[in-house]
């Protein structure tokens, strides 16, 4: 027995030995960690103020990006938000963390600022499924259309735009379209566009993309989930499939789902959108409980992680290095800038002159709200 027991004990004792040597080690550099962490951030503050530079930030980028745009004065928002805040700030420079899309919107709506983005490669499935040449092709098939645009394209697409809109104020701009008697052509979101549709009744022609992070959104997953949780409220992007929507007690931009979380009567929410917003929900209602939608079964094997790869793209690091002079400011040709800005414009007009329009509907699902 004497001897079995041996080298049962060994490796016991030299655990211990290592993890009580090791301990201290491991704090230290654990400590050192959050020093260089803490100076980085420090760096990206005083450099911010060096070049006169304020912080533009989505969502759904990293939580310390948020954080540190939020304790310099500057935006953590929706498209819309991001847009107008840009446009309205003093700043000679403009720092958007976000997407490729974003810093091209805040360039056209101020081309004499300097605007910069941590990662220029980030972008966005929907303004790749949409390219501008083939897009144009579409438009001319159908020029008694009114060409309607969603935030996420190119500026070379938006130069071919009657409107753009975002998904804070898509509802109540074509629903005044309709209004007009005007037929639609919308890209690039076809769930959006779907949403839209629906709820509206307008005449739409719907381009064909999706967003890589909310088209994994499953409805029968949801389903479930919801029966395991029968009083969580369900919050929706609309860039979510049909099927999720259906289920939703809000459909909204991720600034209308925050609000959402911190007003809504209830403790716990189920959420269909990128996993970066969960950040800031947790700051604003910090007591509610947050349940991520279900992008796959629980049998699953393989299972999409809800987050934007060209957002997550987006990092303290870069952020140094672009106000450092590493990345080359966004440049865009001046008729682009010209002809882009126009249907941006439009949707900030229309926005601003009905102020109730971008806030969300109480209750999500509405068939054919516009259409009596
Ligand atoms: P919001 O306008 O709601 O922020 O949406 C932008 C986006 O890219 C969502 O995927
Ligand atoms: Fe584009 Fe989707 Fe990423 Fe938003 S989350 S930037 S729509 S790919």
């Amino acid at each position: 027995m004497g001897a079995m027991n041996a080298p049962l004990e060994a490796p016991v004792r030299l655990h211990q030995s290592t993890a009580s040597a090791e301990a201290p080690a491991v704090k230290a550099n654990e400590a050192s960690a959050r020093l260089a962490r803490s100076n980085l951030k420090q760096q990206a503050r005083e450099l911010l103020a060096q070049h006169d530079a304020v912080l533009v930030a989505h969502y759904y980028v990293d939580g310390e990006l948020q954080d540190l745009a939020l304790e310099t004065g500057g935006c953590v928002a929706d498209s819309l938000e991001m847009a107008r805040f840009g446009r309205d700030h003093a700043a000679r420079t403009l720092v958007v963390a976000g997407v490729r899309f974003m810093g091209e919107t805040a360039k056209i709506l101020s081309p004499e600022k300097r605007v910069l983005m941590p990662d220029l490669e980030a972008t966005c499935s929907l303004d790749i499924g949409c390219p501008a040449d083939a897009f144009a092709r579409f438009c001319d098939q159908h020029p008694d259309r009114t060409v309607v645009v969603y935030a996420n394209t190119s500026a070379a697409v938006k130069a071919r735009a009657d409107w753009m809109v975002t998904s804070s104020c898509a509802l109540p701009i074509v629903a005044h379209l309709k209004e007009r008697g005007e037929k639609v052509l919308w890209a690039p979101d076809r769930h959006l566009g779907s949403y839209v549709l629906q709820q509206t009744g307008a005449d739409m022609l719907l381009w064909d993309a999706t967003c890589v992070v909310h088209d994994e959104f499953k409805g029968i997953e949801l389903e479930l989930l919801r029966r395991e949780h029968p009083r969580a409220k369900v919050l929706v992007h609309p860039e979510s499939p049909a099927g999720v929507i259906e289920q939703a007690d809000l459909v909204g931009s991720t600034t209308q789902l925050l609000r959402a979380v911190a007003q809504m009567d209830a403790d716990e929410f189920i959420v269909a959108t990128d996993a970066g917003l969960f950040h800031r929900m947790r700051q604003i209602a910090p007591g509610k409980t947050l349940i991520e939608a279900p992008t796959a079964g629980t049998s699953a094997t393989c299972k999409a992680c809800a987050h934007c790869p060209w957002m997550a793209m987006n990092s303290v690091e870069k952020l140094v290095h672009c106000l450092s002079g590493g990345t080359a400011p966004i440049e865009l040709d001046a008729d682009v800038i010209r002809d882009a800005r126009t249907c941006i414009e439009r949707m900030l007009e229309f926005v601003a002159q009905h102020p109730g329009a971008t806030v969300a509907p109480a209750s999500g699902f509405v068939p054919h709200l516009g259409a009596a």
